[in-house]
């Protein structure tokens, strides 16, 4: 979601004829576009704050955009007081108001807008994988989690305009559509006429377009992966059989105090279904480890689901404590050393499991994707079905799809050559 608000507000740059800079002491703007989901990172935006307030041209502007600026409000302002704007992750559509005002100082952390997706100017040309926004905010009141508070309550945006936005990427390059959305699976849309729209609408509208190979969708809820959406893994074959669906934890009791009240044979079955809609699919997960009251026996249900499930790409977490969530208050808050042991425990088991998945590619042939040369200049990077790297030796002319073999395996990337 921050890739493609990013992607808008350099766009919007762009088209008031200012151009890129590495070299913070040579910009005329600086924008942060921050994340709020766990401290670690709300903390790093202010000390990068400081660092940029010290090496920036004196009449620069900077501020923060997303979810610390919705977070820290006017507060940020007090605490860097020569910050030009803080805007929020639905009011980044503002900061041409800026522009045009440079002396004033901008602050608009409102919810309840899908305004910015219709107010910033469209990219003349997609990125090969066009990131395609479909709702804001989230419904799910996961007791640790900041979003509801930071993006608001769920919006999704009208099906019309969605579409609209697909027939655009593909129009201008896109090769690969990935929809987002916090609950991305929960899409649901009713136009004027009645007529009710889910995301497997979406990907049946989206998969016929010209230029268009490859299609995926983050991040899923659970319970919201209804029939019709198992079944397009089922019908559509430019649907990518990989499916972020984040269980977070194994134990019913954490689950119950997250506020995610699904059962735990219900995932199993969800992911059940999904294999046999799709022999190949592959699952990936987040988790979060030391949730207030987790005990051992809690954490050992963790491992047993990620070794039982065989998530083949997982992000962990140590519980991170947000203000305006119920889990920040909760007694039995566990201690930064416990979380530190069980987070390792669990990454250790998580990237066997990805090494072992990575090694059984070894031989495949896979159709991937080109995201452009490493930084030597002498590989290649594609992305293969599964979202794995695959590095392979640069060759001019090398297609943007690659039918790619693969020949070794470790646990962070693939080697590949092209087939043919
Ligand atoms: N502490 C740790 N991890 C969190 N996440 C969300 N909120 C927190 C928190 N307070 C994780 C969840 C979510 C991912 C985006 O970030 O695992 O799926
Ligand atoms: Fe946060 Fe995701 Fe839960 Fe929504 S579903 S509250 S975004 S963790």
């Amino acid at each position: 979601m921050n890739v493609y608000d990013g992607q808008r507000i350099a766009a919007m740059l762009a088209a008031r004829e200012m151009t890129e800079t590495d070299d913070v002491s040579d910009a005329d703007i600086i924008i942060l576009n921050t994340c709020a989901v766990r401290a670690k990172a709300t903390d790093k935006v202010f000390s990068a704050l400081g660092r940029i307030r010290r090496a920036k041209k004196p009449d620069a502007l900077f501020g923060i955009v997303g979810c610390v600026a919705r977070e820290a409000g006017a507060d940020a302002f007090r605490r860097i007081p020569e910050l030009n704007f803080v805007l929020g992750p639905q009011s980044y559509h503002k900061l041409p108001a800026l522009l045009e005002n440079p002396d004033s100082k901008l602050l608009n952390i409102d919810l309840g807008g899908l305004e910015k997706f219709d107010e910033m100017p469209r990219m003349s040309v997609s990125p090969a994988v066009a990131y395609i926004p479909i709702q804001e905010g989230c419904n799910h009141c996961c007791t640790y989690c900041i979003v509801p508070y930071t993006r608001g309550r769920e919006i999704s945006r009208p099906y019309a305009d969605v579409v609209r936005d697909c027939v655009h990427a593909a129009e201008t390059g896109a090769i690969e559509i990935c929809f987002l959305g916090q609950n991305v699976n929960g899409y649901q849309y009713t136009d004027d006429e009645g007529h009710a729209f889910r995301l497997s609408d979406l990907i049946r509208a989206a998969a016929p377009l010209p230029g268009v190979r490859r299609i995926r969708f983050t991040s899923s809820y659970p319970t919201e992966m209804t029939d019709d959406l198992i079944d397009m893994f089922r019908t559509e074959p430019k649907l990518l059989p990989f499916l972020n669906m984040p269980i977070q934890s194994g134990s019913p009791n954490v689950l119950t105090r997250m506020n995610r009240p699904y059962e735990l044979n219900l995932y199993i079955d969800i992911i059940d279904k999904l294999r046999r809609a799709r022999p190949d699919i592959q699952i990936s997960s987040d988790f979060i480890v030391g949730f207030p009251g987790e005990t051992d026996a809690d954490f050992e249900q963790t491992m047993e689901i990620a070794k039982r499930i065989k998530y083949i790409n997982s992000y962990s977490f140590k519980y991170s404590p947000r203000p305006h969530t119920a889990a920040a208050v909760m007694p039995d808050q566990i201690q930064e050393t416990v979380k530190a042991t069980r987070l390792a425990k669990l990454d250790a088991a998580l990237n066997e499991i990805q090494r072992e998945f990575n090694e059984s590619c070894i031989n495949r042939e896979m159709d991937c994707l080109c995201e452009g040369p490493d930084k030597t200049g002498r590989h290649l990077v594609y992305r293969t079905p599964y979202m794995q790297q695959c590095i392979v030796a640069a060759a001019p002319h090398a297609p943007a799809i690659a039918r790619i073999r693969i020949t070794a395996a470790n646990k962070a990337s693939l080697r590949g050559e092209f087939v043919g």
